[in-house]
């Protein structure tokens, strides 16, 4: 599936990593994987891609494997709810999870790390 385009949330400030194939992403659920060190819950919802911190920050838990209810994803542990959109708390909305660009080329999901960000 190529048609996945969320290219418009691509800030020129981010370097674009390969994250995962496309097609090991569920349908409509998520997946963690490790770029540069990070741990970052990558998710498919309604034919876009979303990626987010994987670590929920009330206690931890990975997010990746939560459920999506209605564009947000609910964390297994506690149900504390995070947009995908932006990444916000839905309870509390000043409290977020980090967000990233995502692109797809040629079948494979990149997600955008900061320019500045440092590799560990
Ligand atoms: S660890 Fe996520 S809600 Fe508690």
């Amino acid at each position: 599936m190529s048609d996945v385009d969320n290219s418009g949330m691509s800030p020129p400030s981010h370097r674009f990593l390969p994250a995962l194939p496309l097609s090991e992403l569920p349908e409509e659920g998520g997946k963690a994987v490790r770029v540069e060190g990070r741990v970052i819950a990558v998710f498919r919802w309604q034919g876009k891609l979303y990626a987010i911190d994987d670590r929920c920050p009330h206690a931890g838990a990975s997010l990746a494997p939560g459920r999506i209810v209605d564009g947000t994803v609910v964390c297994p542990w506690h149900a504390w709810r995070f947009r995908l959109c932006d990444g916000a708390w839905a309870d509390h909305p000043k409290i977020k999870v980090q967000t990233y660009p995502v692109q797809v080329r040629d079948g494979m999901v990149y997600v955008g790390l900061p320019e500045d960000s440092q590799q560990p």
